[in-house]
């Protein structure tokens, strides 16, 4: 059937018609960046680490061979405010083969929150603010240490054959307990 009207009442149908389409396409492409920024600022899992706070931090080959530990940056995503930072650093770890795994120790001291480093002789931690000492399991090795507890252990998981996963936490410092932050 076809339209037998004259051309100018047909024109003001047409319009209606131009109009609604328009709107619905602008509708959709409004909803569409709400939603996505809606997910992005709801959902942990987007924030680089998994929700469990397990991290990737090398692969176990780069895990020296003969149990001496070496210090890893550990880089994440991090949520400041409204905005995203993709592969930040948020701290380091050491890591040393132990057994059949990996050990994982935050490289900051329980003392008062200075990065502890290796002794030049290579044989243990050595914290340079007030000269807190560990062995490489972190445990205090001087009685004069004055930080009030160990090195602060970390869970570690091997993952897929070569990934080492730490769930990186930072404790308080000055505290016999490990109070995580
Ligand atoms: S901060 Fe390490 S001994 Fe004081």
């Amino acid at each position: 059937m076809t339209d037998e009207r004259p051309e100018q009442q047909k024109e003001p149908r047409r319009n209606f018609l131009v109009s609604m389409g328009a709107a619905m396409v602008g509708a959709v492409a409004s909803i569409v960046p709400l939603a996505a920024g809606a997910t992005a600022l709801l959902d942990p899992l987007r924030r680089g680490r998994e929700a469990s706070g397990m991290v990737l931090v090398t692969r176990l080959s780069a895990v020296p061979e003969d149990g001496s530990p070496r210090k890893f940056t550990v880089e994440s995503a991090r949520v400041d405010g409204w905005t995203s930072h993709a592969n930040t650093p948020v701290g380091a770890v050491y890591l040393r083969r132990s057994g059949n795994g990996v050990a994982a120790l935050n490289v900051v001291c329980p003392h008062a929150g200075c990065f502890v480093g290796i002794a030049p002789d290579r044989s243990r931690f050595a914290c340079p603010c007030h000269k807190s000492s560990f062995d490489f399991d972190g445990v205090i090795n001087d009685p004069a240490s004055p930080s009030p507890r160990d090195m602060d252990s970390l869970e570690v998981e091997l993952r897929n054959g070569d990934e080492v996963w730490v769930r990186f936490q930072n404790f308080l410092p000055g505290r016999e307990d490990k109070t995580a932050v």
